[in-house]
């Protein structure tokens, strides 16, 4: 069993992408919207903020409170649009109760579309068309790449069907040649079919779902999880401490896709700016 070390490759990236903002003569802007007091999310947006500043990516942060309006969200996004300074912009999600996220999404331009949520940037994954390509999901086949993991006919499991790593998640592996399920709440025999698994996503966030007997023996396993255990310390979605004896690389929490999702939001954003 060998551990990836998410957060090496992070750096690593990172330490690439500020050498190529140094030579460029753009300066890349990102701006980051966070509506409400959602703890989690605030510190995502920190570390966000705060992985910008260390790159030499400028960033523009707006907190807005979970009082505000669904228009004045809407406006907000509609002047970064327009903000030459702003070449990709971040709405933290999920918003507080009865915002409407898809609205305030369609705010966002897609040629600043760095989450890649956009439907023409999910569009064009899905023809194999890659563009901007959404954080979590790239920076898991990176993770991928970075061990020389094939995944040539290989079987792939991804469970979670969310728009923003499931789904795209699932799309890359079927872009890379693998035989791709996609497992969720209304799945039947679901340990079953992990089992077969050469490549395990687990993106459910359920503390501790993925147990020893749900993964085949040299399964390639990926926790997207951040979760809290009875204890309330982090953990992710797989029984780390039981499977990772039966997996043959597997992602810890935290330290494992987290700092690999910030990476590829700068990642996006120098994609945005310098127009690749
Ligand atoms: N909330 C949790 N992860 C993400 C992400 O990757 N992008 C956005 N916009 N919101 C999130």
């Amino acid at each position: 069993m060998k551990i990836i070390d998410g957060k090496a490759l992070a750096t690593k990236m990172r330490v690439e992408l500020k050498e190529k903002i140094e030579k460029s003569a753009i300066k890349p802007g990102l701006a980051v919207v966070i509506v409400g007091e959602d703890p989690a999310s605030r510190i995502y947006v920190r570390n966000k903020i705060k992985a910008c500043g260390e790159i030499g990516i400028q960033s523009f942060c707006y907190e807005l409170p979970a009082t505000s309006s669904q228009k004045e969200v809407e406006d907000l996004l509609d002047s970064l649009a327009v903000n030459p300074s702003v070449h990709g912009i971040l709405l933290q999600l999920p918003l507080p109760k009865g915002f409407d996220s898809e609205s305030a999404m369609s705010h966002i331009p897609v040629e600043k579309d760095v989450d890649g949520f956009s439907a023409e940037n999910l569009g064009l994954l899905t023809l194999h068309k890659e563009r901007v390509v959404a954080c979590t999901p790239l920076g898991i086949m990176k993770m991928l790449e970075s061990e020389g993991v094939d995944l040539c006919g290989k079987r792939a499991v991804v469970l979670g069907r969310s728009d923003t790593v499931g789904k795209p998640m699932a799309m890359l592996l079927l872009n890379a040649n693998a035989t791709v399920t996609i497992c969720h709440s209304k799945t039947t025999d679901l340990k079953e079919i992990c089992k077969t698994a050469d490549i395990l996503v687990s993106a459910i966030g359920k503390a501790k779902f993925v147990t020893a007997d749900m993964v085949k023996e040299g399964a390639v396993v990926i926790d997207v999880g951040m979760n809290r255990d009875e204890t309330g310390k982090l953990c992710g979605d797989v029984d780390f401490d039981a499977v990772k004896d039966k997996a043959s690389l597997i992602t810890p929490v935290p330290g494992g896709v987290g700092p690999m999702t910030i990476t590829m939001l700068m990642y996006n954003t120098c994609i945005t700016a310098f127009k690749e």
